[in-house]
This record gives C-alpha cells, sequence and structure tokens, in this order.
C-alpha cells in the first residue's frame, strides 16, 4: 500500500486542511484588510481538482479533511464537493470531514451537512454584542450567525465556537461567550491573534495572552486539565461548573510544533507545509501539467521540506514580523 506522508522529523501529516475560497461575506479586522483583493478564478483550483488532490492526501494516509477559506460555504456549488468528499468517509478511510465556518451561511447548509456526513463544525465568533459583531466584521450581522448556530445544533451538528482574544476588543466578553457557548453544549476555543497578513489594525496592539484568560477564568471557576486530542493545535480544558470544555490555542506563548501533523491547501492549489512559513510546493501546476501521478511524487518532496515551526513572536520592541499572506488565503 502506498506510503504514509512522514516529514523529516518524523511526524506523519493525517491532516489537511484545503482552503476553497479566499472570499468570504465578512471583513473581520484582525483577519483581513478592508480592501482586500481576492485571487483572480483561473488560478482557483476547480471543484474537481480539489477532490483529486483530497484523494490523493486521503490514499497517503490522510484521515482528517477540514474546508476552510475564506468562507467556504460562500464558494458556490460547494455542496457538491462536500457530498464527493463526505463519501470518502462513508466508504470507510476518511475519520472525519469538517469545516471552520462564519455561521452566516447554516440556515441554507446545516442539514445537507449533515446528510453529507459532516459531523461537527467549527465556527468563528468573536461576540454576543450585535453592534460589536458588525464593527469586528465590518457589516456582518450577528443574528444571522446566531440563527445559523441553532440551526446547525437542530440538525445535530456538533459545534465548537472559535474566538479569537482581543485586547480592548472581546476580553470582557470571555466569561460570558463561554457560559453561553457551554448552556448550548458546544465548545469554546480561544485563539490567541497570530500576524498572519496586513490588517488595518495593530495586532500588537490587541494581542491578549492567553495565560491572563486562563487566570481570569480560574479565579471563577474550576478548571481540570483534559486529554482531549482533536488532532488540532488546541489545548482543553474541563469546567467544573458548566460541565462544557474551553479550549486554547496559543502559538505565540505555547508552541505545538512538535505534534504538528497537517498542511494546508490554498484555493490556488499551493500547499503550505506550515502555517508560519513560506516552504511550499505548487499541487495545482503538477495536476495540470502532468497529472495525478505527479501530484503524488511531489507529496514526498513536500514531506522533506516542511519546517520545523513557524518563528512567531510578539517583542513590542520590534515592529512585529508578519507573514505575508493572509489566514483567508492559507487555510
Ligand atoms: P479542531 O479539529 O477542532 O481541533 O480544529 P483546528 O483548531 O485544527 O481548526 P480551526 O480551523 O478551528 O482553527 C482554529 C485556530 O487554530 C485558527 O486560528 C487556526 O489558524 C489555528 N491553527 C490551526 N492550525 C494551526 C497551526 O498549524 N499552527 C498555528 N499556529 N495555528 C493553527
Ligand atoms: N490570528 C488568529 N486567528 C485568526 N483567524 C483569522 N485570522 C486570524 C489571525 N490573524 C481565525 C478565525 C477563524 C480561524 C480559522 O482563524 O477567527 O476562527
Ligand atoms: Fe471571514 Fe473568518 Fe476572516 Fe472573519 S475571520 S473575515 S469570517 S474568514
Amino acid at each position: 500500500s502506498p506510503q504514509p506522508l512522514i516529514d523529516q522529523f518524523g511526524r506523519a501529516v493525517t491532516y489537511l486542511r484545503i482552503s476553497v475560497t479566499d472570499r468570504c461575506d465578512f471583513r473581520c479586522t484582525y483577519c483581513m484588510a478592508e480592501n482586500m483583493s481576492f485571487l483572480p478564478k483561473s488560478e482557483v483550483l476547480s471543484l474537481e481538482e480539489i477532490e483529486q488532490i483530497a484523494k490523493i492526501f486521503v490514499a497517503r494516509g490522510v484521515t482528517k479533511l477540514r474546508l476552510t477559506g475564506g468562507e467556504p460555504l460562500v464558494r458556490r456549488d460547494i455542496m457538491t464537493l462536500i457530498e464527493r468528499l463526505g463519501q470518502l468517509k462513508k466508504d470507510g478511510p476518511l475519520n472525519e470531514l469538517t469545516l471552520t465556518t462564519n455561521g452566516s451561511q447554516l440556515k441554507r447548509f446545516s442539514t445537507h451537512l449533515v446528510d453529507a456526513g459532516v459531523e461537527r463544525l467549527n465556527v468563528s465568533l468573536d461576540t454576543l454584542d450585535a453592534d460589536k459583531f458588525a464593527k469586528i466584521t465590518r457589516w456582518g450581522r450577528l443574528q444571522q450567525v446566531l440563527d445559523g448556530i441553532e440551526c446547525a445544533l437542530d440538525a445535530g451538528l456538533n459545534i465548537k465556537i472559535n474566538m479569537v482574544a482581543l485586547r480592548g476588543g472581546n476580553d470582557h466578553e470571555i466569561v460570558p461567550m463561554m457560559e453561553w457557548a457551554h448552556s448550548k453544549g458546544m465548545d469554546l476555543t480561544l485563539i490567541e491573534t497570530m500576524p498572519m497578513g496586513a490588517v488595518d489594525v495593530d495586532r500588537q496592539d490587541q494581542y491578549l495572552p492567553l495565560t491572563e484568560v486562563i487566570e481570569t477564568i480560574g479565579a471563577r471557576y474550576t478548571l481540570d486539565d483534559i486529554a482531549l486530542d482533536t488532532g488540532g493545535p488546541a489545548r482543553y480544558k474541563r469546567v467544573k461548573e458548566t460541565g462544557g470544555r474551553v479550549g486554547f490555542i496559543r502559538p505565540l506563548t505555547h508552541n505545538f510544533c512538535e505534534s504538528c501533523n497537517r498542511v494546508r491547501l490554498t484555493a490556488t492549489g499551493e500547499l503550505y507545509l506550515c502555517l508560519g512559513q513560506n516552504d511550499k510546493v505548487n499541487l495545482r501546476d503538477a495536476l495540470r501539467q502532468d497529472g495525478p501521478q505527479a501530484v503524488a511524487d511531489l507529496l514526498d518532496h513536500a514531506m522533506a521540506i516542511k519546517p520545523k515551526g513557524h518563528d512567531f513572536e510578539i517583542d513590542r520592541q520590534k515592529p512585529q514580523k508578519h507573514v505575508e499572506r493572509h489566514m483567508s488565503v492559507t487555510g
């Protein structure tokens, strides 16, 4: 059988993140600039090409696929791809097919997602205050997302809320968000803002180290470490009083690269080997020029050049280095 994907540090890649579009119906201030230029359509992989590439990864031992964006559910005909990939799960080789979404389209898609075999979603939501939501997303309507979340829960999807912790932005809402999420049976994951792409705000000003947040929550609740491993970068604690879980993604204070198990496919078919580094291979050109075998061969090269880790840092004395590309491109 084909070789699993193992890098030079012995880490097995079993998790592929796929950015199906760099576009989004929101413009969260920490994620995008107000005036973004989006990728030309001709450079973007077709849904068939994404499926072909995903299948090559699954044949090489990838068991978890996550569709991201931008906003994955604004890509036209996205359900066709999700249904095809869902078949890989129904047929056995794939353990998990999931999405990271802003929740704006869930009213329309929830039952279709369940039918396709999706069991769990991560929904990005940084505030429960409608005015603040409109400000952070630049024009998003909170109620649309809340309605979407209700539809998804009704359809039986498990939901994890992703909240980027923003100093002076939503720091006072972390505890209420946790109470709200847990009251609906949803986990909450808090994320430190990362220097991905140029935006209009100062991320260093907004940076809120989660060690502070853990202390704040810890002063009011009993937190127990738990050994939940979703295959993602979050480390989880159980909150005794609510019975729910809270996860912490701390790329800047807590480096989880040692156990990295993932690579990311951009909407244009570039495979980035680390979120915070530029090492990549171009799977689109290989596929378009030489076919699936060339893609498979390129994966061996990709494993040989996967970097050891990112080098994000927060040093207030220095201007912050940021990775050129935005999260919406990288997935
Ligand atoms: P689970 O499967 O639920 O564990 O999801 P996940 O955390 O892998 O995925 P999600 O798309 O919800 O990402 C949440 C946050 O984690 C985002 O801000 C991601 O950019 C960040 N993240 C995901 N993978 C990596 C990584 O390899 N390195 C770093 N530094 N951050 C990551
Ligand atoms: N730093 C941290 N998280 C980010 N996200 C988008 N941009 C950034 C950033 N610069 C988050 C979104 C979403 C997830 C995929 O990434 O809020 O939850
Ligand atoms: Fe869109 Fe998510 Fe970026 Fe906000 S964080 S602009 S919802 S991709």
